[in-house]
């Protein structure tokens, strides 16, 4: 039952745009669990492939011409099944504390958005110090903050000509931090200090939720870590993330 303001009986109001937004959410959840479905599906046709082109190249007298071409469906099929055990991985709901490689989370995450990048002819660089200590969390929370901060990077640069870095580097005692600049349009002023509001977005619905940085803020402070964002008007964007090593 709702009355003319359009309040249900439980008390919320739940606008048009609102409830939307809702739905869309709920019908990418759901697309999200049958998409893990199908890439577990994947797994098994993508062994056969590896270890049939495997027992191929061992065969005497192949033509070098077959033994290249096999050789190709060989390693594209060992890059999809990475791929999927990768998004296996990350889709689970399992909350495993362990000593987490900062380095090779992003390396995971930047392989990941490869497309996404690509396709926005995004130059993607890196900057990793290969010397930062483990550190003690839930390696799948650090992916999805990750993925987080670096897909708002990569809408804000659909014009083309876009910069993506992404850097590690130790922070201040006991901590490490990752820092993620681009080149896109930046933030105004007026509305830096909103980023991190739940619902705050300024993409079409369907686009943003402005849920990302609500989450990302939440999840990093959860880790007694920290988030900061530097912008300037037309000069990009700089995201800073510093974690403790030990929580
Ligand atoms: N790298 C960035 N460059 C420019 N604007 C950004 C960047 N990251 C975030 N923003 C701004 O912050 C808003 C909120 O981001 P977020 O919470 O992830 O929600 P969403 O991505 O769904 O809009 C975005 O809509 C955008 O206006
Ligand atoms: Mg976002």
């Amino acid at each position: 039952m709702k009355d003319s303001a359009g309040r249900h009986s439980g008390g919320a109001i739940i606008t048009t745009d609102l409830l939307r937004q809702l739905a869309y959410n709920e019908k990418m959840a759901e697309l999200g669990k049958i998409s893990a479905g199908v890439v577990h599906e994947l797994n098994a046709p993508l062994s056969v492939i590896v270890s049939a082109s495997q027992m191929i190249l061992r065969e005497e007298g192949v033509p070098e011409v077959v033994q290249e071409m096999i050789s190709r469906i060989s390693s594209e099929a060992q890059r999809l099944s990475q791929l999927t055990k990768g998004l296996l991985n990350f889709s689970s709901h399992d909350e495993t504390v362990s000593d987490v490689d900062l380095n090779l989370t992003v390396d995971f995450i930047l392989n990941f958005l490869n497309f996404e990048a690509a396709r926005r002819a995004v130059i993607v660089l890196k900057q990793l110090d290969y010397t930062l200590p483990t550190i003690r969390l839930d390696g799948n929370l650090l992916k999805q903050i990750l993925l987080n901060i670096i897909m708002n990077a990569l809408q804000a640069m659909e014009e083309g000509g876009g910069k993506l870095l992404v850097e590690t580097a130790p922070g201040a005692t006991d901590t490490v931090c990752f820092i993620v600049t681009d080149n896109g349009p930046g933030i105004p002023v007026e509305t830096i200090d909103r980023i991190f509001d739940r619902y705050f977005t300024t993409k079409k619905p369907g686009v943003g939720t402005g849920l990302g940085l609500f989450v990302t803020k939440s999840l990093v402070e959860s880790m007694g870590g920290e988030i900061k964002v530097t912008s300037r008007i037309g000069g990009g964007t700089t995201f800073t993330v510093t974690l403790p090593v030990q929580q």
